[in-house]
């Protein structure tokens, strides 16, 4: 069936929302809330700054960058002139024993924003390859320098690393795997850093709830066998489940943990890193070593796919000899014109001085979500930098939280349509317990910040009301 373009425009929008239910497979959605008639696909058409437009005209104030990728903010002409530039001069070619000076200077770029050796960049189109390509690189250094049973990886409950076999092997979430089981063996996984729901006699000691989880980190390597493990996989701040900044000194014990049993430790930063802590690299904001960091979405603020793993000197060492070599690639890993706006878009970083503003304003943002505290449905209010999650519990005091029914009705069934009609773009996620996350374009300051909270702080209570 051929369809003039004309023929949305012209047939509004209820015309592209019945073709997005006929035609349109998207990810990780529910399909039957659109088939059976009551539910309408939304469209979004354009974005501008911290905004985004739906096809009947509607604006949203997008507090969650589009999926924690559009860190400058929508709508940037230079960043599309990047793209249209490197596409007349070479809009293709790939990385596969050839080289093209976009990649070659965003690598430079990379491994001189990344913390001690990480030096070695290696391209993919997204952060699921990019810890896909981690696993494998960590299991072919070990086989080549003489310590071939190391090839297990440890990962933490409810968090998220991708889609790809390896990638969702790793990946803590149940419900995500399940249905693609056997996945790749050798995958387990540890506690996460949910300070909220740690154990009770941890629970107002986040040192010593640091050190406990770091330790069950040690015990999974120890249980398995140090010689069999290759990789501890961790994000800087836990996105999936809600936001779990890292407690003080956790990370410095991993760090020793890692050391001790020589175990690399990847710092999966396909959330955190451009800006996101406020830092180029969010290991740097928080102070920790990693020997492999993974990273995509606001490279390119999304405006086009890329993502990278970065290595130390040590992991690339013995690839320098003789017929040695990473059999590993994706056609469109580093592509031109991703690259080129790659660049572009770290010189926005750079010009506006964009981590600045994050770290002088983050303290104001975390101080406006918390105002919703004194909602009887909000139970914490947690995160880093332009990040943040919003717990939601049935009982403040005791932190009990909804069962499975109410969390669906609450969710799935009230809460992402009430704020998004209520002008709010952003994610109520049930990985975990219920939380509201929140992502916004790192442009934004108090007036936004307020938005958010006012919306927030309205469909809450109406929620709250409704249980
Ligand atoms: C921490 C983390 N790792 C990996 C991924 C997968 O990235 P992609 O969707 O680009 O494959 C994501 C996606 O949100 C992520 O948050």
């Amino acid at each position: 069936m051929t369809i003039s373009p004309q023929a949305f425009s012209e047939e509004g929008p209820d015309r592209l929302a019945e073709t997005a239910r006929d035609h349109l497979w998207m990810h990780f959605t529910r399909h039957s809330s659109f088939d059976s008639g009551t539910g309408h696909v939304p469209v979004i058409v354009k974005g501008e700054g911290a905004y985004i437009w739906d096809d009947g005209g509607r604006r949203y104030l997008d507090g969650l960058a589009g999926l924690f990728t559009v860190q400058v903010g929508h709508g940037r002409q230079e960043l599309a002139d990047a793209a249209a530039r490197q596409a007349r001069e070479l809009a293709f070619f790939p990385l596969w024993s050839y080289a093209h000076p976009r990649a070659i200077e965003l690598a430079e770029r990379l491994a001189a924003g990344a913390p001690g050796d990480l030096n070695r960049v290696f391209f993919t189109t997204g952060g699921g390859e990019a810890v896909e390509t981690a696993w494998k690189l960590a299991k072919q250094y070990w086989k080549l320098v003489g310590k071939p049973g190391k090839y297990k990886v440890i990962s933490r409950a409810v968090a998220y690393h991708g889609t790809p076999q390896g990638a969702l092997s790793i990946t803590g979430i149940p419900a995500a795997k399940e249905m693609f089981e056997p996945l790749v063996p050798g995958a387990f996984r540890v506690p996460n850093t949910n300070q909220y729901r740690a154990p009770e006699h941890l629970r107002d000691d986040p040192k010593a709830f640091g050190l406990w989880a770091a330790n069950r980190i040690e015990e999974a390597i120890e249980f398995e066998g140090a010689d069999t493990v290759a990789a501890v996989f961790l994000e800087p701040v836990q996105n999936s489940g809600g936001c779990f900044p890292p407690p003080a000194g956790y990370f410095d014990r991993v760090r020793e943990i890692c050391d001790k049993h020589d175990v690399l430790l990847v710092s999966d930063e396909t959330i955190c890193a451009f800006g996101r802590i406020g830092g180029m690299f969010a290991c740097e904001d928080l102070k920790y070593q990693p020997d492999i960091i993974t990273c995509a979405k606001g490279m390119t603020s999304g405006y086009s796919p890329i993502g990278a793993m970065i290595a130390t000197d040590r992991l690339f060492e013995p690839f320098r000899h003789g017929t040695t070599y990473f059999p590993h690639g994706y056609t469109f890993g580093g592509h031109p014109v991703s690259a080129a706006v790659a660049l572009a878009n770290l010189d926005i970083f750079d010009r506006e001085d964009l981590n600045g503003h994050v770290r002088r304003n983050a303290p104001a943002f975390r101080a406006t979500l918390e105002k919703l505290l004194d909602l009887p449905i909000v139970g914490d209010v947690r995160g880093e930098g332009y990040f943040y999650g919003i717990e939601l519990v049935k009982d403040k005091v005791t932190r009990e939280t909804f069962d499975d029914d109410e969390s669906e009705r609450l969710l799935r069934g009230f809460l992402s349509k009430a704020l998004f009609d209520a002008g709010l773009y952003c994610r109520a996620d049930d990985r975990g317990d219920p939380v509201v996350q929140l992502a916004p374009p790192l442009i934004i300051g108090q007036p936004e910040f307020d938005e958010i909270e006012g919306i927030l702080r309205s469909v809450l209570t109406q929620a709250w009301s409704r249980l």
